[in-house]
């Protein structure tokens, strides 16, 4: 953000008050706020009451060996059987679950919690079959589709912690993530639908299955691959089982036990500030508690009328928390799309808002402003009179596409809730309430109830409404990370050693003259593009990877669009020369195989130097000044304060994108 869109901040004057049937009938109220804060255990044992226990807890939590937090301790429960179970069991076997819709038109299917129960039994079976056991790592390399859902909660049936890697990353990250959780067995498809044509899965699979292989021979058992295509695959008979062969002749009845609230339920991969991927680890009793009540609450889902719609991929948290396991633990009617928004017409998320009565919905900024820029003539075709709760998630949204959102899309009704959270941090902690906030376009607003969050100063002070800082959150909260996956010492480093007693998010943020927060970005070497978090210096080792480079330099530059875009500087290799007409092209592929092609660079500027201090530390401000076409600020630090001017030169003539 602009150091004058950030002095804008505090004179931002328009409220969107709640409507008042919304308010009137809201499931959190302007009391939770007192309620949460005059007994936050309390409040947070109240949320845990919504899922079913088969031990209850005896102590609400254990923080007495920080930052370690034991949540429910004691309690026992099955984060499936919360999911699916017990809505049949209480009669809603018939409600619909899932209103699937696959990308190719008229490929959809609806699914009631009484058969999504079946599928899970017989997936639950099926992993027995092979193997599978509480504990047991799972691996989940999935396009959009319901057999994804059946997979994540068979693993929590059995206990078996599942890691789901977005189907667009490589072989290479699917690779890394196998190998750092020792997972034994990957569950995929063939390929799913994007823009019209099957994209392959399976290939990815097989060359990260023998990447493995060669570093620990023996850890991958079994692919389990669900056909969705029927493209041709190749298929290794040791390894590789049809899941319409093993899973559908599964029986259907599976009896399951209950784990401990800090069984771990999932681990999710996500960059950080250093090279190698975090994996993030939820357990079950909290993050539940977390994602249900959040989902509840902060989209005021009424279950019984609602038809809720989050277009996250669950490769990532937002799918995990708000498409799978928050949805479900309330017993919701969702919609789950496959495809892009694009395909086969830019109308087609508003298409199924309408043949689906969809009520809640809840997307990212980047997919607001790129509709945005295809007109409002688009939406304007649909009838969306359903909505009556929008939210937005991943990353800042500027107030322009708040407030389009709210009026396009939400023909002016609806509240749109700002909700900010992290994977690490499982669930919303800072968002507008429905029914109670008079919301700020662009502002998140508050901590909800039950989180303490605040914007301290280097010394970790709380800096006065007004001011600006470093984002934290001052007490536990049950759906919080409660490790890095095999580095404890990490989790502490990372989250917990920067000011001491608070968990330090990695944000910046400013508190408004009302005291509202307002987000304003990372303030580590962690880039945000289309709400999808990247490490710089996971794309600058992707680029030295490649034969051809000897140094890489790579900044998050403002984008009108994604938020931030990488940009890469790149010293070649001596004997690459000039590296060939196609270097360009050549690298932005190389990155896309080494992670995945969101993290392509959109800019690649082949340079002599880059800047460094005498101390040898790559100046990146600078870089990133260049990058957004900014004035190069002070140089004297620089070891040669001429780099600059070669690079800034570069930079003007360079017209790829
Ligand atoms: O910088 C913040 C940004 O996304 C980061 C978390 O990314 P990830 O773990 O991938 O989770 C994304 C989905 C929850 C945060 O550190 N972020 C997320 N939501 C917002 C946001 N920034 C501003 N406003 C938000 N509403």
């Amino acid at each position: 953000m602009s150091d004058e869109a950030l002095a804008n901040l505090s004179t931002e004057e328009r409220r969107f008050e709640p409507p008042a049937g919304l308010a009137a009938g809201a499931n959190l109220t302007a009391a939770s706020y007192g309620d949460a804060a005059a007994d936050r255990l309390g409040f947070w044992a109240m949320q845990a009451e919504r899922l079913s226990w088969d031990t209850r807890w005896e102590e609400v939590l254990d923080w007495s060996d920080p930052p370690f937090a034991k949540w429910f301790v004691g309690g026992r429960l099955n984060a499936a059987y919360n999911c699916v179970d017990r809505h049949v069991e209480a009669g809603a076997g018939d409600k619909v679950a899932f209103h699937w819709v696959g990308e190719p038109e008229g490929d959809t299917r609806d699914i009631t919690y009484a058969q999504l129960m079946d599928e899970v039994c017989q997936a639950a079976n099926a992993l027995t079959e092979l193997g599978i056991e509480a504990g047991d790592r799972v691996a989940i390399y999935m396009p959009m589709i319901p057999e994804t859902v059946v997979a994540m909660l068979a693993c929590a049936r059995l206990g078996a912690p599942h890691t789901v890697v977005f189907g667009g990353f490589s072989a290479d990250a699917l690779a890394s993530r196998v190998l750092d959780c020792g997972a034994k067995l990957i569950i995929t498809a063939d390929g799913g639908y994007r823009r019209g044509a099957p994209s392959a899965l399976k290939p990815a699979v097989d060359e990260a299955v023998a990447k493995v292989e060669a570093e620990q021979s023996g850890l991958v058992e079994n692919v389990l691959v669900v056909r969705r295509t029927g493209q041709d695959v190749a298929f290794d008979q040791n390894i590789d089982v049809w899941w319409h062969e093993l899973v559908a002749g599964s029986s259907t009845e599976h009896t399951c036990e209950s784990f401990d609230a800090e069984h771990p339920l999932y681990v999710m991969y996500t960059s950080g500030t250093t090279g190698k991927p975090k994996g993030i680890l939820h357990t079950t009793g909290g993050y539940l508690v977390g994602a249900a009540y959040t989902h509840w609450g902060i989209f005021d889902l009424k279950p019984d009328t609602d038809v809720y719609w989050c277009t996250a991929d669950v490769g990532w948290v937002t799918g995990h928390s708000y498409t799978v396991y928050g949805p479900l633990a309330n017993q919701s009617t969702s919609v789950m799309y496959e495809g892009v928004p694009d395909a086969p017409h830019k109308g087609r998320w508003w298409e199924i808002i309408e043949k689906y009565k969809v009520s809640i919905f809840y997307t990212a900024p980047t997919a607001i402003r790129t509709f945005m820029k295809w007109g409002d003539e688009i939406p304007a075709k649909f009838d969306m009179s359903s909505l009556r709760v929008l939210g937005s998630v991943g990353e800042p949204i500027n107030p322009e596409a708040y407030v389009w959102y709210r009026e396009t899309i939400g023909g002016s009704r609806t509240p749109v809730v700002d909700t900010w959270w992290q994977t690490e941090t499982g669930a919303i902690m800072i968002s507008p309430l429905p029914g109670v906030t008079a919301a700020k376009p662009g502002s998140a607003m508050k901590a909800i109830p039950g989180i303490v969050a605040d914007v301290v100063n280097d010394e970790g002070e709380s800096v006065p409404d007004g001011s600006g800082g470093y984002l934290v959150i001052k007490e536990p909260w049950p759906s919080m990370l409660r490790t890095l996956w095999g580095d404890d010492e990490r989790f502490k480093d990372t989250y917990w050693s920067r000011f001491k007693g608070m968990y330090f998010a990695g944000d910046g943020a400013k508190k408004d003259s009302d005291g509202d927060l307002w987000l304003l970005g990372r303030v580590d070497d962690v880039m945000n593009v289309s709400g999808h978090r990247l490490s710089t210096t996971e794309i600058e080792s992707a680029l030295v990877s490649h034969p051809k480079v000897a140094e890489a330099a790579v900044v998050g530059a403002s984008d009108e669009m994604t938020g931030q875009s990488p940009v890469a500087f790149v010293i070649l290799r001596e004997a690459a020369g000039d590296g060939g007409t196609d270097i360009v092209k050549e690298l932005r592929d190389h990155v896309a195989k080494e992670i995945g092609a969101i993290a392509k660079p959109s800019k690649i500027m082949i340079v002599a130097e880059l800047p460094k201090t005498r101390s040898g530390k790559i100046m990146r401000r600078l870089l990133r000044d260049v990058a957004e076409h900014r004035d190069i600020g002070d140089v004297t630090t620089l070891a040669d304060s001429t780099v600059m001017d070669l690079i800034g030169k570069g930079m003007a003539t360079s017209s790829q994108d």
